[in-house]
């Protein structure tokens, strides 16, 4: 009877084991388990934040388009994987880089200071200062004219930690979602006043939405980066890459492409 009783308890434990040992090699990074699957290309997968065009966004038949998106392209071809792209909400890129069930993120990320005790960073790729926009029946001409008006920004954004700092100063209320292009619907439905963003993605919203806007004086933001999970091996490799790219024109091209009507 005992002796049953710790059979069925050991068996009960290893068959725990094995579903243990199944699910992490599920959830884990997928360039190092695809391998022993197939003879199929390795999958590097890369996560963003698909609401932020012309670095990230969906086409009309929902495919992942942009800028950041042809350069991942570009670099894990050169590195001879098949690339899969996650979309999740920006506030959760470091979270899931950290917890390594991702390759790396591009998703316009500023290479800041503050991300680097978490993260590593490629070479910047592009600089993008910040902007403050509005509905053209407004006339806010600079931080002064922002008292007590409302302003949206982007959860986890450096955005985000600057317009707690200025609205100390200069007295707005700060109003934050989670998606970028909630925060545009937002503002055209007038549940804010002002959106605070990256000055590429505003003048893009002040194009195609006739807004208006004034450049935020205080930036000093570092450019966007690559991130990857601190210690990746891949930051060095896609180094050499972004450099490669540099020389030989591609990212010019592809900066004609996607960011020459944003500028
Ligand atoms: N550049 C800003 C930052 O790094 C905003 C990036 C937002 N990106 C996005 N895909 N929504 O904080």
């Amino acid at each position: 009877m005992k002796k049953g009783l710790i059979q069925v308890l050991l068996i009960g434990f290893l068959l725990s084991l094995l579903v243990a040992c199944g699910s992490e090699s599920n959830n884990g990074t997928a360039a190092n388990n695809e391998s022993d699957q197939n003879d199929e290309k390795e999958v590097l997968i890369m996560a963003t934040s698909a609401d932020f065009p012309p670095f990230e966004s969906y086409d009309t038949d929902g495919n992942f388009e942009g800028f950041d998106i042809e350069i991942a392209k570009v670099i894990a071809e050169e590195l001879g994987y098949e690339l899969e792209i996650e979309d999740m909400s920006f506030d959760g890129l470091i979270g899931a880089l950290q917890s390594g069930r991702v390759d790396f993120v591009m998703a316009g990320m500023s290479a800041t200071e503050e991300r680097r005790q978490n993260v590593d960073f490629s070479k910047e790729y592009h600089r993008s200062g910040e902007m403050f926009i509005y509905q053209p029946d407004e006339s806010i001409n600079g931080l002064e004219e922002l008292e007590g008006k409302t302003v949206g920004v982007q959860l986890g954004t450096i955005q985000e930690e600057g317009a707690d700092v200025l609205s100390e100063e200069y007295g707005f209320e700060v109003k934050k979602v989670d998606d970028a292009s909630v925060l545009i619907q937002e503002l055209m439905s007038n549940r804010i006043d002002v959106a605070y963003m990256d000055k590429t993605v505003a003048t893009g919203y002040i194009n195609s939405q006739g807004l208006e806007g004034f450049d935020d004086p205080t930036t000093s933001s570092p450019g966007m980066g690559i991130a990857f999970p601190k210690g990746s091996e891949l930051v060095e490799q896609v180094n050499e890459i972004l450099t490669a790219l540099e020389k030989d024109g591609t990212i010019d091209e592809l900066e004609e492409e996607w960011l020459s009507e944003y500028e």
